[in-house]
């Protein structure tokens, strides 16, 4: 195909003259392409998906509800803009309920449709060229890709098992310190499902002061905490000083595809979130903004859809150990992030955790995510359909067996 006349016009952020001719395919495209084959070349072999990133069920019926009623109300129908009151205050409520986090609806919560986009937006409030976003990898990069697409650069900060998946503060250079601006956080972590404690946030707000940046925590995984009362940045003293919390109805409302979620903490920081905002999009609809302050109120969601990816979690981890995998219980999200093998009983040796994941997707049809950014790990998601807890066990018991079989080494 011959390049059209504006081949030259493409913005060097994602390539310039080069863009759409870049060969090398990203890992989520090859897992993809993996599945496809798998079933392709077995179909008489069920495919075991510990791939998808998304939960497996429809928001709750009661949401779904006052969704089908707000959507024929007038008043609902124009722009929504920086969103309305209904919403926030319902934010403001369940912060208080949740997390004990005492927020200004008015003026301290706005928001987003959905978290990605105010991760996305984020930078546009801090980022000067030169500027610097420190990244905790792995991780989720989109708030790492607007600080480049506006001229700012990244510091990866690496997510360790010895440091309990906690960055070392202490580690980043002075000159690298001296022009960073913002420290995003994301605990619960994804992928590594490791909790951030109240003395790390402490030790983070005073690194904040410190070194005169601020921070960007993304909760985009909070509800999904086990064993223990979810802990929000903000509620601890002098978070609200140095920053903001990134909130989603994704992932612990089942309200992935709906889009919604808030930016809540520092004022004057929610204000200019806002205002970026303002000059990006015109507000989520607002019959799921008030949806989602329906769900917002009713806490027995959260719990339920947490119960059923903590079960799920508790399983898989017998499971995996069963077959010789190093791994435990994370603290929250619905992931569980896990050494790679480093080959097989049999000879066949995996150079990294991609190796052992194109492996086992071909070889098995047991999909997973690699993550080799710091260390060969497999990330295994519990968002698998099973219509049941038997289900459950049924492909647990299918997965126990293939891995039997293949022996891993580690
Ligand atoms: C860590 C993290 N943050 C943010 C998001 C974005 O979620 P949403 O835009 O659905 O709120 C995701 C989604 O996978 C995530 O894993």
């Amino acid at each position: 195909m011959s390049d059209p006349y504006f081949q030259q016009l493409f913005a060097q952020r994602i390539g310039r003259a080069n863009y759409g001719k870049d060969t090398e395919i990203y890992k989520f495209e090859k897992i993809k392409r993996a599945k496809r084959k798998a079933l392709a070349d077995h179909p008489e072999r069920q495919l075991i998906d510990f791939g998808i990133g998304e939960n497996d069920e429809m928001a709750d019926e009661s949401v779904r509800r006052v969704m089908a009623e707000e959507i024929n109300k007038p008043e609902n129908r124009g722009y929504a803009d920086n969103g309305v009151i209904e919403f926030k205050e319902a934010v403001a409520a369940f912060m208080q309920r949740a997390y004990g986090v005492t927020l200004d609806a008015a003026t301290e919560v706005n928001h987003s449709i959905g978290s990605k986009p105010a991760l996305a937006m984020l930078p546009g409030v801090f980022i000067n060229p030169g500027d610097v976003t420190l990244m905790t990898v792995p991780g989720y990069p989109v708030a790492g890709t607007h600080t480049k697409y506006y001229g700012g650069v990244t510091y990866n900060l690496p997510l360790l098992a010895e440091s309990n998946f906690l960055p070392e503060l202490d580690s980043i250079p002075g000159d690298v310190l001296a022009k960073a601006k913002i420290l995003v956080l994301c605990y619960p972590n994804s992928p590594t499902g490791a909790l951030a404690t109240e003395d790390f946030y402490k030790r983070v707000i005073d690194f904040a002061h410190k070194h005169q940046l601020i921070v960007v925590q993304d909760a985009a995984h909070l509800l999904l905490t086990f064993d223990q009362k979810p802990l929000s940045f903000l509620s601890v003293d002098g978070a609200k000083e140095v920053g903001v919390e990134v909130h989603s109805l994704s992932k612990g409302f089942d309200m992935i595809g709906w889009r919604i979620g808030w930016v809540c903490g520092n004022e004057r920081i929610v204000q200019a979130f806002a205002d970026v905002k303002d000059n990006c999009d015109s507000g989520q609809f607002i019959a799921i903004q008030k949806a989602a302050a329906a769900a917002l109120a009713d806490d027995s969601i959260p719990t339920r859809i947490r119960a059923k990816y903590e079960r799920r979690l508790q399983k898989l981890v017998t499971v995996l150990k069963d077959c010789g995998f190093d791994c435990q219980m994370p603290g929250g999200s619905y992931f569980l992030y896990t050494p790679s093998p480093k080959g097989l009983a049999g000879g066949e040796t995996f150079a990294d955790g991609e190796a052992a994941s194109q492996y086992l997707i071909t070889e098995h049809s047991i999909c997973t995510v690699p993550w080799d950014d710091a260390g060969p790990y497999l990330r295994f998601s519990v968002t698998y359909e099973a219509v049941d807890e038997a289900a459950e066990d049924a492909l647990m018991a299918e997965t126990a067996s293939r891995l039997k079989q293949i022996q891993p080494v580690f």
